[in-house]
């Protein structure tokens, strides 16, 4: 059976190449069954019923963290749920940021998605602090041989993306861990693109916080993890007051619960915890080293059609090796936007645009790229479509 026809979506629609999965990855028929039995035999608020809705909805939504910390190999409490990385970016911007004091140094890097830039910005000029930044080699990658030059006693943070969403270029973190061992500062990756392409044993990694999206790993929108080391998370206060995260309230003085709860004020996102903790159930029960071997393979081949178009440049290595299937490219002067909508005229779904990273575009001297993401769903009539499409968009903007 082919893993295409586990998601209703694709299945529905034969002639779609859903190569946007960098954006949003489709849903299997596993979660949406999960969140579909919760919304119709066990919908109820969470945490604070007796009756026997909500006891099941609390169980089902306790049960999806369960899921979720088993796959990422963490501790229950050590799952924080928010909207997705923004949010979980953001939350750690104040409630460990904003004890950071003025010139105190934040470590970036020119290929983050600006949901890693600029919440740092704005802490930056909240505490006075100085937002630091690592260059992007020729080849797409975080320069980490400047690491040693950039780092100094008064850093504090480093915030990195574990897989660039331009450029597909994985960052070797134990080289970050070490350096900011070094001098005693904090680790926070930023692991949208990293989530969907296989299991991780996030505490192994050595960082401090680990941040993604649910709606990247095949699970709903508008739910994400932030993930933190137990001792980070207890020493942070609350970025939000409210319901659910105090354990007593006077007019005097609230005690807040411990983590996660300090960190999830009001109704939570119950059907996308469920939906998430499905995706992590699901992709448990998947081969990875036989996926990731044939994303390798579709991301070879669709590298190799790629050299093949005349002024075609891409954007990221041409390797295969620390790299996920995440492929952008600029042809010409044409504007991504009408290759991407040629590209949609051959039933391909590629994203256009300077994909919230327009430091890197800046860095590149490009407006835009046109993105193809491989995802465990990807065939080789994807990339056949997909060469085909460009093919008529060079003859149209030759
Ligand atoms: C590397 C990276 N970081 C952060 C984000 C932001 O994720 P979200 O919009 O789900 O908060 C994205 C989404 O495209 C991303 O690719």
């Amino acid at each position: 059976m082919r893993l295409r026809d586990q998601f209703p979506l694709l299945t529905s629609d034969p002639k779609l190449h859903y190569l946007d999965s960098g954006a949003s990855s489709q849903m299997p028929s596993a979660v949406i069954e999960a969140v579909t039995r919760f919304e119709t035999t066990q919908r109820a608020n969470v945490h604070r019923g007796v009756h026997r809705l909500a006891e099941a909805a609390t169980a089902a939504y306790e049960g999806g963290r369960d899921e979720i910390a088993q796959f990422f190999s963490a501790r229950r409490d050590e799952i924080v749920f928010t909207a997705g990385t923004t949010a979980a970016i953001n939350l750690v911007a104040h409630s460990f940021g904003d004890a950071l004091a003025p010139g105190d140094e934040i470590v970036v890097s020119e290929l983050e998605h600006h949901s890693n830039i600029v919440p740092w910005q704005m802490l930056r000029d909240r505490r006075g602090l100085v937002l630091k930044v690592l260059q992007v080699t020729d080849e797409g990658r975080i320069d980490l041989a400047a690491l040693d030059r950039v780092l100094t006693k008064k850093t504090r943070l480093i915030a990195l993306a574990h897989c660039s969403n331009v450029t597909g270029a994985v960052v070797d973190l134990a080289r970050v861990v070490e350096a900011a061992k070094s001098v005693g500062a904090a680790v926070l990756v930023d692991g949208a693109q990293r989530v969907p392409h296989g299991p991780l044993d996030i505490p192994a990694l050595g960082v401090d916080f680990y941040a993604f999206s649910g709606h990247k790993m095949y699970a709903p929108h508008g739910i994400g993890v932030l993930w933190g080391r137990h001792s980070r998370l207890e020493a942070m206060p609350p970025f939000m007051g409210g319901g659910d995260m105090i354990r007593s309230v006077t007019f005097e003085k609230t005690i807040y619960a411990p983590p996660p709860t300090r960190f999830e004020a009001g109704t939570p996102n119950v059907s996308g915890v469920i939906g998430l903790g499905a995706a992590c159930h699901w992709m448990s029960g998947l081969d990875w080293t036989r996926i990731a071997q044939e994303e390798m393979r579709l991301t070879g081949r669709l590298l190799d059609g790629l050299a093949q178009v005349p002024d075609l440049r891409v954007l990221g290595p041409l390797g295969l090796q620390q790299r996920i299937g995440v492929v952008s490219f600029a042809l010409g002067q044409a504007h991504p936007h009408d290759i991407a909508q040629i590209l949609d005229r051959h039933g391909v779904a590629c994203r256009g645009g300077h994909h919230c990273a327009q430091p890197l575009m800046e860095r590149f001297d490009l407006p835009g790229t046109t993105r193809a993401t491989i995802a465990p769903y990807s065939e080789d009539g994807d990339i056949d479509a997909l060469l085909t499409g460009l093919d008529e968009a060079r003859r149209l903007f030759a």
